[in-house]
């Protein structure tokens, strides 16, 4: 059965004993994550050898960065490795979201650089697309999006890419308060799994988990989680509020 995944970005929010308190108090609420169902928390460097500790032992519980350098080791000096997140235990790196892409100008062929040395590393990537505004009112995000995935992904073999995560995060919808309807997601989900299948059949694209992204609250997750082709989330604003992540983790289906 395809995984469930309710995961945290943190992005660049909370001092560590803020992120302490936070992963306490979202612990300590009822949970229920059922044996396909994970809970990620995607939270700064700093703060992965704390999340670590604080998680260990959790069931299906992990931890993320949000970022990973394509480099194995050597002088890239303020970058993180692969290398150095594997041997702190991480088993995620969120790749490609909008705001890398935006502000570090990450483009779709470094992006391929970093799923391969994640892959190499076992580490599970959480692969970001998503369309600007301007796409979606021209109603080209199907095309924006197809090239995301052809220039970073389709260079993977099947096995590897069965090995990783997508999210769909349309921009417009991040921080903005605006979602995606639940027919917009399930439309694009459903587009980008008809994608894989074309290129890896559609074994391989049914296993492959898509997370929305862009604005979930626990208001709207059960909605969003309910469409066939949605997976999860993976969720900013409100997983910095504990009440509102827990929520959305027990909205999995
Ligand atoms: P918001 O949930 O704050 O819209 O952020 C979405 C996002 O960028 C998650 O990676």
């Amino acid at each position: 059965m395809r995984k469930q995944i309710a995961a945290a970005n943190w992005k660049m929010n909370l001092t560590l004993k803020q992120g302490e308190e936070l992963l306490d108090a979202i612990m300590s609420k009822p949970h229920s994550l059922k044996e396909n169902q994970q809970a990620v928390f995607a939270v700064p460097f700093p703060y992965l050898a704390m999340a670590q500790q604080k998680l260990a032992g959790k069931t299906n519980v992990f931890v993320a960065a949000q970022n990973c350098y394509s480099k194995k080791s050597g002088a890239y000096t303020g970058e993180v490795s692969v290398e150095m997140l594997q041997s702190l235990g991480i088993q995620f790196v969120v790749l490609g979201h909008s705001e890398r892409r935006e502000y570090f100008t990450e483009s779709n062929q470094l992006l391929a650089d970093k799923l391969n040395i994640c892959l190499g590393y076992s580490i599970t990537p959480i692969f970001c697309c998503g369309e600007p505004l301007h796409i979606r009112e021209a109603n080209t995000q199907n095309e924006y999006v197809t090239r995301q995935l052809e220039e970073s992904l389709y260079h993977l073999t099947a096995a590897q890419v069965q090995k990783i995560v997508i999210a769909y995060e349309p921009i417009w919808a991040i921080g903005t308060g605006k979602t995606a309807s639940s027919a917009q997601a399930q439309e694009m989900h459903a587009y980008i799994r008809q994608q894989l299948a074309g290129k890896y059949g559609q074994a391989i694209a049914d296993s492959v988990p898509i997370l929305y992204g862009g604005s979930v609250k626990a208001s709207n997750a059960v909605e969003l989680f309910t469409q066939p082709d949605v997976d999860g989330g993976l969720v900013g604003g409100a997983s910095l509020i504990a009440e509102e992540f827990v929520a959305i983790i027990n909205a999995l289906k």
